[in-house]
Parts: C-alpha cells; sequence; structure tokens
C-alpha cells in the first residue's frame, strides 16, 4: 500500500482542470475526485427545491452519477449553492479523507489546493482566456445536441468566474504555492504533458 500523495488542481471553468486530472489520475494509477460534481449535486437538488445545506449534509453516490448534471443551468446553481459556508463546510471531510487516501489522490475544483489540502504534495492552477474556455464549453454543449449559444455561454462562463472569485468563503485563487499551466494555446497532449511534468519533478 503506497503513501497518501495529493494532487489539487484548481482553476476556472473549461479551463482544462478535469482533462488534466483525468490524465495524470491514470498516468500515476491514483484516484480521482471531480469535486464540482458535489457542488453541481447540491445545485440540482436546490433547483428542485430543496434546502442547499440540507442537501449537501446528504449527497449519495447516485447525486453524482447523473448526465443532467452537466447542463449549464445546474453550473449557475452549483456555483450559487458554493458561496454559502454550510454548504462547503459539509462536504470538507468527505474531500478530506478521500485526498489522504492510500495511493494518493487527484482532486479538481476551485479551493483544493487553499482551503481543502493546503498541505497537499503537488498544486496546480490551471487557466485559460475567457474566451477560449467559453468555445469549449460551447463546443462540448453541441457535441451532446444540447441547445447552445456562444454569447450566452461567454456571459454565463464569466458570471460564473465573478462569482467564484468574489466569493468570502473558499474564493477561486491560486495558491502561493501552485504551478501555473495556461492551456490556452495548448492541446490537450500539450497541456497533459506539462502537468506530468511538474508530477514527475515532486514525486522524485
Ligand atoms: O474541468 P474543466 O471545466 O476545467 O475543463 P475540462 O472539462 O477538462 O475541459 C473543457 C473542454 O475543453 C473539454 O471539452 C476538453 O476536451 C477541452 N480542452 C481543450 O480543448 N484543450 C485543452 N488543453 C484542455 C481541454
Ligand atoms: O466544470 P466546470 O469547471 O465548469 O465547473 P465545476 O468544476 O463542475 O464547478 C461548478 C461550480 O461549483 C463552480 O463554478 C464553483 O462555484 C463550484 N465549485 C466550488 O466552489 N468549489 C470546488 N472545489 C468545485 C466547484
Amino acid at each position: 500500500m503506497t503513501e497518501p500523495f495529493t494532487i489539487a488542481i484548481d482553476g476556472p471553468a473549461a479551463a482544462g482542470k478535469g482533462t488534466i486530472s483525468r490524465a495524470i489520475a491514470a498516468h500515476f494509477d491514483m484516484a480521482h475526485l471531480d469535486t464540482g460534481l458535489l457542488y453541481r449535486a447540491v445545485g440540482a437538488r436546490m433547483l428542485l427545491g430543496e434546502d442547499a445545506a440540507t442537501a449537501a449534509r446528504t449527497l449519495v453516490a447516485s447525486d453524482l452519477d447523473n448526465d443532467s448534471l452537466r447542463t449549464q443551468a445546474v453550473a449557475q446553481a452549483a456555483s450559487q449553492v458554493a458561496v454559502i459556508a454550510d454548504v462547503r463546510a459539509a462536504l470538507l471531510d468527505f474531500q478530506r479523507a478521500f485526498a489522504r487516501r492510500a495511493g494518493g489522490a487527484v482532486l479538481d475544483g476551485r479551493d483544493i489546493g487553499t482551503v481543502i489540502c493546503p498541505q497537499a504534495e503537488v498544486k496546480l492552477f490551471v487557466t485559460a482566456s475567457a474566451e477560449v474556455r467559453a468555445k469549449r464549453r460551447f463546443d462540448e454543449l453541441v457535441q451532446r445536441g444540447q441547445p447552445a449559444d456562444l454569447d450566452a455561454v461567454t456571459a454565463d462562463v464569466k458570471a460564473r468566474d465573478a462569482r467564484d472569485m468574489d466569493r468570502a468563503e473558499a474564493p477561486l485563487k491560486p495558491a502561493d504555492d501552485a504551478v501555473l499551466i495556461d492551456t490556452s494555446n495548448q492541446t490537450i497532449d500539450e497541456a497533459v504533458a506539462s502537468a506530468i511534468e511538474v508530477v514527475t519533478a515532486k514525486k522524485g
């Protein structure tokens, strides 16, 4: 059983966090947690009329296994419930326990390197211009056959970034010791290669 080893990956919407996290987890044979899914699941239950903090305290695995969490409406709801201190507190222990599991773990989100795992062995802050990120999200919606308008998606991404950066609780920002990866002009393979290089250097 290998020791815990935590890789924290933060950044704004559609920067490439999930893509890089999945690739790193596969490369180093570690578990991966997309923490955005936790907030999306709480947001989805809020949209159905539930109290957000109650939803956060009673989340179950099947709440996370749902294609309907990938809509823009649920993304906005996620960022609305994410400002609530009780919601964040209810999700903390699960994320910290996941991060310290034997064999190592990759967590991606907004506050992994700053709040959830300030002692993470590796911290990456993945970013890209708002225009590039909005186009990526737009392309995903088109691919999934969902209704999409580039101007609306751009406005949505910018509104969510602003809410995530300006909130009092665990705002989106790079940890002081995070390595920045700007994927604006990188292919997925290039972004993954630079992330693997950083992890390899720290893992020894
Ligand atoms: O997890 P996050 O929201 O940060 O982004 P993602 O889901 O990993 O990536 C958003 C979209 O951008 C996906 O469709 C990726 O395939 C694409 N992408 C890209 O085109 N180039 C990159 N360097 C990284 C991601
Ligand atoms: O995939 P994308 O980057 O668009 O979003 P996500 O990672 O699924 O996160 C959805 C929303 O959840 C974000 O806009 C944040 O408001 C919130 N979130 C957060 O506050 N803290 C995290 N660790 C992860 C997500």
